[in-house]
């Protein structure tokens, strides 16, 4: 029997390796465009628009098959999704399960994107909402990062012909569609945190949250974090990470950055 051996997350380096002399002037372009300089260039294909864009592509065209949708084209699909959405959450011991209820206002205003396999009819496979979370004491609102799934089969790690980065696909699209929004994804989970990163997330301590946004995301109960305070908690930092994107962090006045594990 073949044993396939455990794939590496490329880094943007390894993406953009076949480097054809487009992609090479694009990329320095992009950089260019960004305003800087080249030893930012990684960043600079992150953070600037034109760079979102690209790596967006690059993704997607290694999930064939898959559509995303959001906003209205989703509005549009009809209703079956929900049901779908709360039997994929269900299924998942460390997910909260989300009825329509949950879900309706928030993909009314665009917060919730699907990956649809078109190859089975049009079967969601792959979730992502960004919830909202809190306003900050200058009442701007914080959005956290949620309900992220990719049904087994289609998952990454899957050994078989599903197996896609569609987790990937659908952070980069959540990331790039509201990079004007503030943003957290808090997450014990070690597949969800190397997501994080490989998407320029930036992991920062609970405490340098503003306060407001900090209690509201620290809700879990005391059988996680051992304590009914929890200012207290256990995992905060430890197990449980926080990770922001790097907009958010530039605009939480670039705080400093813990290593990610
Ligand atoms: C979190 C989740 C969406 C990630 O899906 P996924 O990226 O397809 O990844 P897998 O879980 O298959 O990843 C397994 C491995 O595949 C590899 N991998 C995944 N995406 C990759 C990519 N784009 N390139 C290269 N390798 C990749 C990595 O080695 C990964 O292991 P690592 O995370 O330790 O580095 C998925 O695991 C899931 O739905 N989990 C259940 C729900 C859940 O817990 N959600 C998170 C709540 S915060």
């Amino acid at each position: 029997m073949k044993i396939r051996a455990k794939r590496k997350p490329p880094t943007l380096e390894v993406l953009l390796l076949p480097k054809t002399k487009g992609l090479t002037v694009l990329t320095e372009m992009i950089g260019a465009a960004a305003g800087v300089v080249p030893a930012g260039l990684k960043t600079a294909m992150r953070t600037s628009l034109a760079g979102e864009l690209v790596l967006r592509a690059l993704t997607e065209r290694r999930t064939p098959g898959i559509k995303y949708v959001s906003g209205d084209a989703l509005l549009a699909l009809g209703e079956d999704w929900y049901k779908q959405i709360e039997q994929i959450t269900k299924a998942e011991p460390h997910l909260l399960t989300k009825t329509r209820l949950d879900l309706e206002p928030a993909a009314i205003d665009g917060r919730v994107t699907l990956a649809i396999d078109t190859g089975e009819s049009d079967r969601v496979v792959g979730c992502i909402v960004l919830w909202e979370l809190e306003r900050d004491q200058n009442g701007h609102m914080w959005y956290e990062l949620g309900t992220f799934v990719v049904v087994p089969d289609h998952r990454y790690g899957a050994r078989g012909p599903k197996a896609m980065p569609i987790a990937d696909a659908l952070y980069r699209r959540v990331l790039h569609a509201h990079r004007t929004k503030n943003i957290l994804g808090t997450t014990t989970n070690i597949h969800a945190i190397h997501t994080g990163q490989r998407h320029g997330m930036q992991m920062v301590s609970f405490h340098a949250l503003p306060s407001e946004v900090h209690l509201a995301t620290c809700i879990c109960p005391i059988s996680k974090t051992g304590t009914s305070n929890n200012a207290m908690c256990r995992i905060k930092d430890a197990n449980c990470r926080v990770r922001v994107p790097h907009a958010t962090w530039t605009r939480m006045g670039s705080p400093t950055r813990l290593p990610y594990p």
